[in-house]
C-alpha cells in the first residue's frame, strides 16, 4: 500500500466541527513538505481555507495558499456546467442548458446529481490528465462534508450508475467509483474529538465506509487532546493537600476532562481497525499559519 501522500486522493471526513478543514490543511502542508503540488479542495460552499491561509477567497478558482499548496471550492452549480460542458463537448451547449428546463429535467430525474458532479469535480483535480483543462496536481485533498453527507458523496457514482444504465454518464460514475474504492490511489483520514460522539461517529464511518462503500480508512486523527500536567498520583496528593485552593481545582478539573479525554481515544483505538494519530489543542484564540504549521510538523511524525 502506498503511503497516504503517494495517493492520487485524499478524502478528509469525520463528524462536524471536529477540525476538518484544519486538518486538511496541515495535510496539505505536509504534502508540499514533501515536494508535492498539492490541491485542497471544499465543498458544501466552505471557504474557509483562505481565511486560515490569509488570502482572498476565490470560489470556484483554483488559487494558490502557499507555494506549491492550491485550493478550490467546488460550487456545485458551477460543477454542473463543467460537466455538462465536457459531457457534451461543447461550451455553448452547456450554456443554454444551465438554467434550461431540460437540466432540471436531468436534476429532478436523477437525485443527487449535486453530489456526483461534486465529486466528479474532485476526482477531476486528483488526475493525471485533467479533463476541465485545469493544472495537474500530485495530490489533491478534500475537505469531506461531516459523515453522513461525506458518505453520500463518495457513494453518488455509484447510485447513479446504477440509475443510469447505459450510456457515458454510467460509464465515466463507473469510472469515479473504481478510482474511490481503489485504495493505491485514494485515502481516507476521519478527524473525531477525543469526546463520546466523535468517536462513536468515527467508529460508524469505519463500518459504513466498509459496509456501503467497500472502503477502509487509512488514518483516525483525534485533534485537539489536551496535554496530561499530572500524573495519577499527582493528582491524588493534590486532591487530598489543597481541595479548597481554587487554583487547584481548576488544575483538578481540567485533569478530569484530560482523564475523561484519554479513556475516550483508548476506545476508539480498541474499536477501531486503522491506526489512530493525535494533535495537541492549540491554546489560541484563532488558528492561523504558524498554527498549521506546528500542526503539520506533529502529523508529519505520525504518518
Ligand atoms: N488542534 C486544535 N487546537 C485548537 N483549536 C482547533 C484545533 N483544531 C481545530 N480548532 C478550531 O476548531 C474549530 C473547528 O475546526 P474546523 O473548522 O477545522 O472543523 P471542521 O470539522 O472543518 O468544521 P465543519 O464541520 O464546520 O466544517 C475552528 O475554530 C478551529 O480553529
Ligand atoms: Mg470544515
Amino acid at each position: 500500500m502506498p503511503s497516504l501522500l503517494d495517493r492520487r486522493l485524499v478524502v478528509v471526513t469525520g463528524k462536524g466541527g471536529v477540525g476538518k478543514t484544519t486538518v486538511a490543511a496541515a495535510l496539505g502542508l505536509v504534502a508540499t513538505r514533501a515536494g508535492k503540488r498539492t490541491v485542497i479542495c471544499e465543498v458544501a460552499e466552505q471557504e474557509r481555507l483562505s481565511d486560515l491561509f490569509g488570502v482572498d477567497a476565490s470560489g470556484h478558482e483554483e488559487r494558490e495558499l502557499a507555494p506549491n499548496l492550491h485550493s478550490v471550492s467546488v460550487d456545485p452549480e458551477l460543477a454542473k456546467e463543467e460537466w455538462l460542458r465536457y459531457q457534451l463537448k461543447s461550451g455553448t451547449l452547456a450554456g443554454v442548458l444551465g438554467g434550461s428546463s431540460v437540466f432540471r429535467y436531468l436534476s429532478a430525474a436523477a437525485p443527487g446529481l449535486s453530489e456526483l458532479v461534486t465529486i466528479g469535480k474532485v476526482w477531476d483535480l486528483a488526475q493525471l490528465e485533467r479533463r476541465t483543462g485545469g493544472s495537474v496536481f500530485d495530490l489533491a485533498i478534500v475537505d469531506a462534508p461531516a459523515t453522513g453527507h461525506g458518505i453520500a458523496m463518495l457513494r453518488a457514482p455509484s447510485t447513479y450508475a446504477s440509475v443510469a444504465r447505459v450510456g457515458p454518464i454510467r460509464r465515466q460514475a463507473l469510472q469515479i467509483d473504481a478510482f474511490l474504492r481503489d485504495r493505491q490511489r485514494t485515502g481516507v483520514v476521519v478527524v473525531a474529538l477525543p469526546e463520546e460522539m466523535p468517536v462513536n461517529e468515527t467508529l460508524d464511518i469505519e463500518r459504513r465506509l466498509a459496509e456501503e462503500m467497500e472502503m477502509a480508512i487509512d488514518r483516525a486523527v483525534v485533534n485537539a487532546l489536551y496535554p496530561e500536567r499530572f500524573t495519577r498520583d499527582e493528582a491524588e496528593r493534590l486532591r487530598s493537600v489543597q481541595r479548597e485552593n481554587g487554583a487547584v481545582r481548576a488544575a483538578l478539573a481540567e485533569h478530569e476532562r484530560v482523564r475523561g479525554q484519554r479513556s475516550q481515544l483508548r476506545r476508539l483505538r480498541r474499536g477501531l481497525d486503522a491506526p489512530v494519530a493525535t494533535l495537541p489543542f492549540l491554546f489560541e484564540p484563532e488558528l492561523g499559519l504558524d498554527q498549521l504549521d506546528e500542526l503539520a510538523r506533529r502529523l508529519e511524525r505520525a504518518l
